[in-house]
């Protein structure tokens, strides 16, 4: 057996070096065989009494070459049982080998990782990019609840992606280009009321929208024009000969001087825009949530005409009853990418977007943080983008929707249109309140400064976590009392869990105790949390792979758990001085692992609550 063994820096590279001295093992015995990989995985145990680590692969080989799996098994367990970081090894079941690490090995990976600015996140993407395309709102519409899932989890997403080492660039597509700015314009010069508009421009102009469709549809029925329902407010039916109202002309005009570079539309467009960002702004700010980017939609438009040329040139687009389109194999429809009237569409803005993208930062993946209402439309532009020659991986990353309870105690989808949704910054500011109440009882000695600021991060943070901490995909109910319950697998719980391991090391501090530098485990409740401190690596590179952020949720509840129970199993203040000194710096190092792991899901911890 070589003895050349240095300790290896950290699990991964001993799971590494251990894989490749069992395939090595295999290769001496069957020479250059096709099955036989270079290393073979060391998966984590699934059972504590499985050991740290498992190796499953005999089973598979078997058949390959023609042998028992045990027998593989031990000429694997011969090749690893005498590695310094390996207290023992076994063959389990029908030919697994169960893996234990020592415990000095453990001890060791931790301080490494304590000492590490990545904290033992590998950084496995370093040197390539990625784009994540989240929260793009509407100008001149409010941010609703249906855009608070695509910001919480693309900000979540954004930072687990620097954590692994990528260049991320965090882009805001925002919807400020569109068929509804004609209508704006001319609801805006008949109707605007200066003082509402002063006091809150976003709720003005959707009022003045709203008007501009009741109005325009009285006239319509009183003019007794027949016409096709349209599909929605946004978007002008495309029956250019048919008949429209005063209203519709005069919109349709304004609409395509604006199109055409009018300097008076230009600028009240430009109005739109800036006081609907001011607006989001200010909830972005209470959320943490940063940009690199803001192009939005209109930094497009000037492509779009071309684009649309190059695309029928190449035969990836055709003409169609006066339209153009693209055909998309496999979908229910192809993409609209010009309507018979010359106007371009939200599809054409994307694949413009996609060129930009490709162009300016050559990322290896691109992921859309949107509703999986939109999956057709991405179906068709990743299709044609494509077929653009777009070599990336493009991610549709899409989520299910909020339930609210309606006034029957009823979850259902609501829309803002209805009403029946709160929106983003009143759910905000409900979430808060309810926090400030919550920690006002649990600790009345909080100064007033400290009370606001653990509701702030308390409130928000339920938010956020009550959206990451499930399957992104699911649908969710959101029950406001369940968030920001202390009990089970919320921001409060984890939140809580940071700040009684605070408490105890302020409590050693002011007592004077020391603590240690490192680990010295001696217990099988020490042990145990120390093996799932080392897990954190892997479950921010699970994140980084599936987009789901709730992978990281369950290892960070997992891991609070674990700290609980450990409490209950030995002492820490109450230890003889040098297990304690010991298990402080373990709390220390889980209380580091809690608030990291929070932060890369954009939450913040209080020191105290
Ligand atoms: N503004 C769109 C909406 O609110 C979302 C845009 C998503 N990003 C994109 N590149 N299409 O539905």
């Amino acid at each position: 057996m070589s003895s050349s063994t240095v300790m290896p820096m950290s699990l991964s590279a001993a799971c590494a070096e251990l894989g490749r001295r069992a395939a090595q093992a295999l290769s001496d015995k069957f020479p250059s065989h096709a099955a036989i990989p270079t290393e073979l995985s060391l998966l984590p145990a699934s059972k504590p009494e499985f050991g740290d680590l498992q190796v499953n692969s005999c089973l598979q080989l078997a058949k390959p070459l023609g042998q028992k799996p045990r027998d593989l098994a031990q000429l694997v367990l011969s090749s690893i049982i005498d590695h310094p970081v390996v207290a023992k090894a076994e063959i389990a079941g029908p030919g697994y080998v169960n893996v234990f690490l020592t415990d000095g090995f453990l001890a060791h990976c931790l301080g490494q990782i304590a000492r590490d600015p990545h904290h033992g996140v590998e950084q496995l993407h370093a040197g390539k990019c990625v784009v994540v395309d989240y929260s793009s709102p509407n100008i001149a519409k409010p941010m609703h609840i249906g855009h608070i899932r695509s910001t919480i989890i693309g900000d979540a997403l954004r930072r687990v992606f620097a954590a692994v080492g990528y260049r991320v660039i965090a882009d805001n597509h925002l919807g400020d280009w569109g068929t509804q700015f004609g209508k704006l314009i001319v609801a805006y010069r008949l109707w605007l009321d200066e003082a509402a508009f002063a006091r809150d421009p976003i709720g003005e102009l959707v009022r003045l929208y709203q008007k501009f469709v009741t109005d325009e549809k009285q006239q319509a029925d009183s003019l007794k024009l027949q016409r096709p329902a349209q599909a929605s407010d946004d978007e002008d039916d495309d029956d250019v000969g048919a008949q429209v109202t005063p209203l519709l002309a005069a919109a349709r005009a304004e609409l395509a001087k604006l199109q055409q570079g009018d300097e008076e539309n230009l600028r009240l467009w430009k109005r739109f825009v800036t006081v609907s960002l001011a607006e989001f702004d200010k909830t972005y700010a209470r959320l943490g949530v940063t940009f690199d980017t803001v192009y939005g939609e209109s930094h497009y438009h000037p492509r779009l005409a071309s684009l649309v040329e190059e695309l029928l040139q190449k035969g990836i687009a055709e003409q169609s009853r006066g339209a153009v389109v693209c055909n998309v194999d496999g979908a229910p429809a192809p993409l609209l990418i010009r309507k018979a009237d010359g106007s371009f569409l939200y599809g054409t803005t994307d694949l413009a977007t996609i060129e930009q993208r490709m162009r300016d930062y050559q990322p290896e993946r691109v992921l859309y943080v949107v509703g999986i209402p939109q999956q057709l439309h991405f179906q068709q532009v990743f299709f044609v983008a494509r077929k653009m020659g777009c070599d990336c991986s493009l991610e549709h990353i899409s989520f299910g929707s909020m339930r609210f309870k309606d006034k029957d105690g009823n979850y259902a989808t609501g829309s803002t249109r209805k009403g029946n949704v709160p929106l983003l910054d009143e759910f905000l500011d409900m979430a808060t309140e309810h926090a400030a109440a919550a920690a006002k009882q649990k600790n009345a000695e909080l100064s007033e400064a400290e009370l606001a600021e653990v509701a702030r991060v308390v409130g928000i943070g339920a938010i956020k976590y009550n959206d990451l901490s499930r399957d992104r995909s699911q649908d969710i109910n959101f029950d406001i009392e369940k968030a920001l319950s202390l009990e089970g697998n919320t921001a409060p719980y984890m939140q809580y869990a940071y700040a009684r391991l605070r408490s105890i090391a302020r409590k050693a501090a002011t007592e004077g105790m020391a603590t240690a530098d490192a680990v010295t485990i001696s217990e099988p409740a020490e042990r145990r949390l120390v093996r799932r401190l080392l897990d954190f690596s892997a479950a921010v590179e699970t994140v980084a792979r599936t987009a789901r952020p709730h992978h990281l949720c369950e290892y960070l509840f997992d891991l609070a758990g674990v700290v609980s129970n450990f409490y209950n199993e030995v002492p820490v203040l109450k230890a003889e001085p040098t297990a304690r000194a010991s298990r402080l710096w373990l709390l220390a190092q889980v209380a580091q692992t809690l608030r990291h792991g929070l932060s890369l899901l954009g939450i913040a911890v209080p020191e105290r609550m």
